[in-house]
């Protein structure tokens, strides 16, 4: 087959988190929407999230990865710039992980576990005795997440095992796979969680039928859903450096495209009032691992445990948001840059009011339309877990 040299060859990559606005089922339509403008230089996703963009494309074209959020970071670098010397694997980590277990957690979680039959009362006693952690003396350096968050999205046994791995990935900081080795544990994270998805809100046990839910996450093993995803995702990394000039970086829009010359930017910012550093706190802290100062009301922590120190996104406020857009739009413009824009009909600003302020801004650039009817799942156990939205791109290209 010959190649065109606009012509993107997505690949299917591994998924790390469950992430609310990832464009995975709609990346035909938005590769499609990119090969229309693409230059064949720098591709900077601009909002990158969980970084669907760069585990499609990453291999083929030099990317930037960016987003305000640090756990993007880890994210993109997994996709863009980690390989597999074939120096670690899920057994190396797991057995220094269960070393550190043992000395540390095999006792003390014995006092916090769920037996097999169980009332409602009980139930609730055990997680409030978990969440009681949070005022216990540890007197070992990495337990962030026993302390903060047993009996939350995980029982204390669980974020034992979280904060054990946590600190045997960190005994390979330097390691080419290091970040797979962290997404890898947001992925255990993920899916051993009793919330949705996110970290906005975990769920309390009101009946025996919400109890009984809880219980299977309480019950899954961080150590068997993170052993799986090491191995595929080692397996699915080169074995070599990427010779493509790839850079990942933790900044702000504007930041980020100041110096962006002649670029393709594919830009998805949020497009509704909820912020992703409340959805997505906890994948914040297991990444930066930092022991943040958690938000309090009258004295008391608030129930999510959220980190004081929040990225509040213009785009998500809707007093803000065109002025936001209208910032961005002012320095692709000057930078001589294209964009894809990644938006939708139940956004925080109207699609018509959207496309206008776009053919304002970009008067020496051809502005034009791509739309797709699409059915969203909307992360909740809702009655509304699907929604029918209108995806839309705008795409600019210079004349
Ligand atoms: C709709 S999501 C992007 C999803 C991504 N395309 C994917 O497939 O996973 C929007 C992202 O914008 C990021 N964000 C919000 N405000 C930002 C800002 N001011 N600068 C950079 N990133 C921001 C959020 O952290 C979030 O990850």
């Amino acid at each position: 087959m010959v190649m065109t040299s606009n012509e993107l060859m997505p690949r299917s990559s591994i998924q790390f988190v469950k992430y609310m606005g990832s464009k995975t089922k709609i990346l035909p339509f938005v590769i499609k929407g990119i090969e229309e403008v693409y230059n064949g230089g720098i591709l900077c996703d601009l909002f990158a999230g969980s970084g669907t963009l760069a585990g499609a494309l990453g291999r083929q074209v030099p990317m930037i990865s960016n987003d305000i959020q640090f756990y993007s970071a880890t994210l993109g670098k997994a996709y863009l710039t980690d390989y597999d010397d074939g120096t670690v694997s899920a057994e190396i980590i797991l057995d220094r992980a269960n070393k550190y277990f043992k000395k540390h957690y095999a006792l003390l979680i014995e006092d916090y576990k769920y037996p097999e039959k169980l009332t409602l009362s009980a139930f609730n006693k055990i997680e409030k005795h978990n969440r009681q952690l949070v005022s216990h003396g540890f007197s070992n350096k990495w337990h962030l997440f026993t302390k903060y968050y047993s009996g939350t999205w995980w029982s204390a046994e669980q974020c034992a095992w979280i904060d054990s791995i946590r600190k045997a990935i960190e005994d390979f900081r330097t390691s080419a796979s290091y970040n797979t080795l962290l997404c890898s544990l947001m992925y255990a994270m993920a899916y051993n969680s009793q919330g949705t998805g996110h970290y906005a809100q975990y769920r309390d046990a009101k009946t025996n039928s919400s109890m009984n839910d809880i219980l299977i996450y309480r019950r899954k093993s961080i150590t068997e859903y993170f052993e799986r995803k090491v191995r595929t995702a080692l397996s699915d990394l080169p074995k070599i450096p990427t010779f493509l000039p790839h850079k990942v970086v933790s900044l702000d829009y504007l930041e980020c495209l100041k110096d962006l010359k002649d670029a393709t930017v594919y830009a998805d910012p949020p497009y509704c009032f909820v912020h992703y550093s409340r959805f997505y706190h906890a994948l914040e802290t297991i990444v930066l691992y930092d022991y943040p100062s958690i938000q309090t009301k009258n004295g008391k922590f608030v129930k999510g445990r959220y980190r004081e120190e929040r990225h509040q996104s213009p785009f998500s406020i809707r007093t803000q948001v065109k002025k936001a857009f209208i910032a961005m739009f002012e320095l692709i413009a000057a930078n001589n840059c294209s964009l894809v824009l990644s938006y939708s009909d139940t956004g925080m600003i109207s699609m018509e009011e959207l496309l206008e302020c776009a053919r304002e801004m970009f008067r020496n650039h051809e502005v034009t339309i791509r739309t797709l009817n699409h059915l969203h799942m909307t992360m909740g156990r809702q009655q509304d877990r699907n929604r029918d939205v209108k995806e839309l791109l705008i795409l600019v290209k210079p004349k």
